[in-house]
């Protein structure tokens, strides 16, 4: 048995920042991640993280309030606004936290930190580092954890890379720790802890057109999910505009923000003819701009039947270097484009999961001393449709707070032993995994993967429709039988990823299940989520957060009240 006065699971962004928290307030912290942290997929983050600092131009007169009114719009009146708020106010504090630390973002000409505009926002806001802002953020939190793990007069700051968590271990509705998987020996260990936070990133990798790291399957949705805490929100999936063809890698809003065009087969701004894309154009939100983009696809004015083109040329070469040099690196390694003289071809893909671990604006949980930040969370600062550049804020602010809050509870608590339970969850676990390794089934586990891929990217999309998801859920519970005849094509202990993949299989057929059941129940469009037999946005009945608990017959979904602050819900034009 190991012991850590509190654990973080996963290392990217809100999990660095929450075991920073926990660490700066003198607990011993373990961070345990299925990868080395700097290959997190916060690391892939690239246009530019919000803050209302007023750096640019046209940007003095912003606020937080602005910023707050922002981000409750562009969620379609969906997220909790006294979470949005808490965001907001804390922004520019978190900002110069990162930039103290060593953050090397862009500069004005006055040497001040460089903003962009961005989609939905009232002013450029956008905070970046050129077009790779998640990686430099990402280094910049990890040098803090390796300072904090040197420093002498601190405590432990202990680091597990390649070690899955696949349990979360309550007893009494109280966090007892979590059972993980070292990948590299194939030993399974039970982690005793105080407090646990999850911040495991998003499940975009339920879909197979999607920015998301291979790494990013839901798994770390799917543990507290099975532990009994709900998910919340799970059918608000974003579709990012501007995604590589065919590839799907991420073709940063930022092209847009620095003024780039979105055309169609007769070399129209296309979005001009939409009255929900007129006024904004290029930086409308998100879903709006998805929604059209494939309008215009399915009108015939898209290549192909397939994409439409994102114009960078007018920019000129030495801005597109300055700031965008790692789209043009990736349009000429991937697509053999080069983004100065060519229009990159573009077509939307899932970006973002909005829903996720329900938790309050304390990124507290049903479970005590378990807490959950970042795109894992739900908590809900995005509601229906975030705002590019509130990801990787949401990141450092909540999981700052819930490194906080945990740190206190840790404090507060009278020494408890969970030894039992512990042992117990360990033994049913190795049975479990034990069980899969004999298996002599005859299903392929990455059959069911591309399956899976299939039928969220062809029936859970942009547009949805009741038939479409119900067959989808029919399909997807199809396939949570099949996996129970899985067989692994390998068996042994060291590095087994065919038992890794498998074990995360069952993670993203859940997830994928709760996604699915959402979309279904809410007969309603709100930001991401259109429903073509329900084109409107139904506040009378659906002004509500789904939470989707697990059963061994599927989700039962259940619904709580938004908190609704100063922002009235209004119709949103752009
Ligand atoms: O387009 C982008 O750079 C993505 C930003 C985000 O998802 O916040």
């Amino acid at each position: 048995m190991i012991y850590h006065e509190a654990i973080v699971v996963g290392g990217g962004l809100a999990g660095l920042r929450a075991a920073i928290e926990l660490n700066r307030q003198n607990v011993r912290v373990a961070v345990i991640s299925k990868v080395h942290p700097i290959r997190s997929h916060s690391v892939a983050a690239q246009g530019g993280i919000n803050a209302p600092l007023g750096n640019h131009p046209r940007g003095v007169y912003d606020t937080w309030e602005k910023h707050a009114f922002d981000t409750v719009k562009g969620s379609d009146y969906l997220a909790d606004q006294d979470a949005v708020i808490r965001m907001t106010k804390e922004a520019a504090e978190r900002i110069v936290e990162m930039e103290h630390w060593g953050c090397p973002f862009s500069r004005t000409a006055e040497g001040k930190i460089a903003q962009r505009p961005f989609g939905g926002a009232g002013f450029p806001r956008a905070c970046y580092a050129a077009d790779k802002t998640g990686h430099a953020l990402l280094h910049t939190l990890y040098q803090q954890t390796v300072k904090f793990k040197q420093a002498s007069e601190r405590n432990e700051m202990a680091l597990y890379t390649e070690w899955l968590v696949t349990d979360l271990v309550v007893e009494d509705g109280v966090c007892a720790g979590v059972i993980a998987l070292d990948i590299a020996s194939g030993k399974l260990e039970a982690f005793e802890a105080g407090a646990v936070v999850f911040a495991t990133g998003g499940a975009g990798r339920i879909y197979g057109n999607s920015t998301n790291a291979l790494i990013n399957t839901g798994m770390g949705m799917a543990v507290p999910y099975w532990a009994g805490v709900p998910l919340k929100d799970m059918e608000f999936i974003q579709f990012h505009p501007t995604t590589l063809l065919g590839k799907n890698i991420l073709i940063t809003e930022g092209c847009r923000g620095e003024g780039g065009f979105l055309l169609n087969n007769k070399g129209e701004r296309f979005l001009a003819k939409y009255s929900d894309s007129i006024k904004a154009m290029e930086i409308a939100p998100r879903d709006i701009i998805s929604r059209n983009i494939i309008r215009e696809i399915t009108a015939g004015n898209g290549f192909d039947n397939n994409y439409v083109h994102l114009d960078l040329r007018h920019l000129g070469e030495e801005k597109i270097l300055q700031r965008l040099p790692g789209i043009r690196e990736i349009c000429m390694e991937f697509a053999g484009i080069d983004p100065v003289r060519a229009p990159i071809p573009i077509q939307p893909g899932q970006h973002y999961a909005m829903g996720g671990i329900d938790c309050n604006t304390e990124c507290e949980t049903v479970i005590e001393g378990f807490y959950a930040a970042g795109e894992a969370a739900c908590v809900s600062v995005h509601g229906a449709n975030r705002l590019g550049g509130n990801s990787l804020l949401d990141t450092i602010v909540f999981g700052a707070i819930a490194g906080s809050n945990a740190a206190g509870y840790i404090r507060d608590l009278k020494g408890r032993k969970c030894e039992t339970i512990l042992k117990n969850t360990l033994k049913l676990t190795e049975q479990r995994i034990g069980a899969l390794c004999k298996s002599e089934g005859d299903e392929v586990p990455v059959d069911i993967k591309v399956t899976l891929n299939k039928v969220m990217d062809n029936k859970v999309g942009i547009f949805r429709e009741a038939s479409r998801l119900k067959e989808a859920l029919d399909e997807i519970k199809t396939l949570q039988e099949r996996y129970k005849k899985i067989k692994l094509n390998y068996t042994g202990k060291r590095v087994n990823l065919s038992l890794i993949w498998a074990l995360e299989l069952k993670g993203s057929l859940d997830v994928a299940e709760a996604v699915v059941a959402g979309a279904l129940d809410r007969e309603e469009s709100r930001g991401s989520h259109f429903r073509t037999d329900f084109p409107k946005r139904d506040d009378a009945v659906w002004l509500k957060h789904t939470l989707a608990f697990f059963t061994a017959e599927g989700a039962r979904l259940d619904y709580k009240p938004v908190n609704i602050g100063p922002f009235e819900p209004k119709e949103r034009k752009y």
